[in-house]
Order: structure tokens, then C-alpha cells, then sequence
């Protein structure tokens, strides 16, 4: 698929998403948000439903929740736009309640064809949710900061989940912040696991994939400067500048040199300014 292709097809799901009625939850809500990011991105993050002020946005995570969510990026060198942001149920669930099993199961089409446009390398789950989605029966106590294999059958087709708490969690827990900052150290190296894990099905396409829980360490810093944002296949024209790259790879980003740790992590900072949020995002 051609990056114009990869972007048409995921408008084409948004056009839908947003007169949807498949689910009681449209309602209540003011707007559906389908979710948004960059159409050539490895990574998806895939958080439970909209809330308040993404209902009245449209737009995924751009609350105090989507604030965190964004610092959570920048401690690893990432930016919204670089990656694709959505939710397992397009529409808010009244007064923030936790998605009924039949609306994630009517909702449930479009993340599958999302995950299909966008065949990610790696799906970070935000909440139980959508960890429930992608790892199937884990607990999120020990699975937060950890891989497994996804199944096809969610839509995409040869990606790694790596599990985190709901950014929401810190809000209600204070312990959580610093969980979610150093489980968010252990994305980076995720993706490098799970750019492994497709260049080995590639070259044995008949053996299946390990499906085993693997605790993604942290690389330490002197190790290679992690991943860039896009697959070396695709052929991507950078979204924006981007440094000479040394090797061929075509990058959207590229994250820090050095992968920050717990101590690097930027203090608490409060409300998010929503329109810096507003300006660093690119829809689709
Ligand atoms: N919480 C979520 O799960 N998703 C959003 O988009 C915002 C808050
Ligand atoms: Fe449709 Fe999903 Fe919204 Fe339900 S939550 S109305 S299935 S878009």
C-alpha cells in the first residue's frame, strides 16, 4: 500500500466512524473520534474511549489523560503526530463508564481495519481494555511493560503488543506516574523486539510466531540510538525534516540518541497546554 493509499483508506475509516450508529454510545456522544496519527507509523497506541474533551474534539487523548500521554512520548524522543493514536470504542461512554462488552465487540470492525491499513510493528496498550484486546486473559499488575505476540485475528497481521497502564491511572494514584514513565523507557526497545520478530517470520514465513511473555528491558544508554518511527520498507518521504539518515532508511523521526531513565524524567507538570498539544498534531 502507497503512503497516499495508507492515508485514503484510513479517512475512508474515519468518514465511517463518525455517523456511525452500530453501538448505543452514539447517542450520547457529541463526536466520534476515530483516532489519528501518522498513516506510515510502526506504532499504534490504543487507549479504552474517548472522554470528555475528546468527545466534544473529536480527537483521541487530547485531555489531562492525553496530556500525560504526551510528556509520556517526549521521555522517549517521540511525538504524537509520529505515531497513531485511537481507542478501543470510537465514542465516549456516558460519564466515562467502562465500555460494555457489546459495544467494544460492535466497535471492534474498525480498529481491525485500522490495524490492517496500518500494519504496525508494534501495539502499545493503554488500560485493561485494550490490553484485554491484544493479550488475552493477562493481568495488567504483571503484564504492565511487557510483550507478546499479537493474534492476526485482531487485524494486525504480524505486530507485538507491549502493555501500560491507562495514563488516567497516575491521576488517581500518584505511585502510577513514575510507573507509566518507566514502563513508557521499554517502548523504544519493544518496537526493536518487534521489528525482529517480522524480519524472522519474513524469512521463515512457515514457522509461527513465539508467542511467549518477555519482559522488554530497558536498553541502557550506550546502546544503539533506537528505532525510527517507520519501516525500512515502506517507501515513506519524511513527514518533515529529518536528519541525513546514514543508511538508506527512510525516517519519519528518530528517537533520542539516548533513551532517558527514570531519573531523567520531566517533573510533574500541570494541566497540558492545550494549544502546544494542538499544534505539535498533524491529523491524517
Ligand atoms: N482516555 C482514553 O482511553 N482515550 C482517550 O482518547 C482519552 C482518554
Ligand atoms: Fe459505532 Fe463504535 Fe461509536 Fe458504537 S462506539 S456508535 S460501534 S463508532
Amino acid at each position: 500500500m502507497t503512503p497516499d493509499e495508507r492515508r485514503e483508506a484510513l479517512e475512508s475509516i474515519a468518514r465511517e466512524v463518525r455517523v456511525c450508529t452500530k453501538c448505543r454510545l452514539h447517542q450520547s456522544r457529541t463526536r466520534a473520534v476515530p483516532g489519528e496519527g501518522h498513516p506510515e507509523t510502526e506504532v499504534i497506541f490504543v487507549g479504552e474511549g474517548p472522554g470528555f474533551n475528546e468527545d466534544q474534539q473529536g480527537r483521541p487523548f487530547v485531555g489531562a489523560a492525553g496530556g500525560l500521554l504526551t510528556e509520556l512520548l517526549s521521555s522517549v524522543g517521540w511525538k504524537r503526530d509520529e505515531v497513531f493514536i485511537t481507542n478501543v470504542v470510537k465514542c465516549r461512554p456516558p460519564g466515562n463508564r467502562d465500555p460494555e462488552p457489546d459495544e467494544i465487540a460492535a466497535c471492534r470492525p474498525y480498529l481491525q481495519r485500522q490495524l490492517e491499513v496500518l500494519d504496525p510493528a508494534l501495539v502499545v496498550t493503554l488500560g485493561r481494555f485494550s490490553m484485554a484486546s491484544f493479550m488475552p486473559g493477562a493481568r495488567i499488575g504483571s503484564a504492565h511493560g511487557t510483550v507478546r505476540a499479537v493474534d492476526p485475528e485482531t487485524g494486525a497481521a504480524n505486530a507485538t503488543a507491549y502493555a501500560m497502564y491507562h495514563p488516567a491511572a497516575a491521576f488517581r494514584q500518584a505511585a502510577m506516574r513514575s510507573t507509566l514513565f518507566k514502563d513508557m523507557l521499554g517502548v523504544p526497545e519493544a518496537l526493536l523486539q518487534a521489528r525482529q520478530r517480522r524480519a524472522h517470520d519474513e524469512e521463515t514465513a512457515a514457522l509461527p510466531a513465539d508467542g511467549l511473555d518477555q519482559r522488554a528491558s530497558v536498553p541502557p544508554p550506550e546502546d544503539e540510538p533506537p528505532p525510527t518511527v517507520v519501516d525500512a520498507e515502506r517507501d515513506v518521504t519524511p513527514a518533515h525534516d529529518v536528519p541525513a539518515a546514514t543508511d538508506a532508511r527512510p525516517a519519519v523521526t528518530r528517537v533520542n540518541d539516548e533513551v532517558g531513565t527514570v531519573a531523567d524524567v520531566p517533573a510533574p507538570t500541570s494541566a497540558p497546554d492545550a494549544d502546544a498539544t494542538g499544534r505539535q498534531l498533524g491529523l491524517f
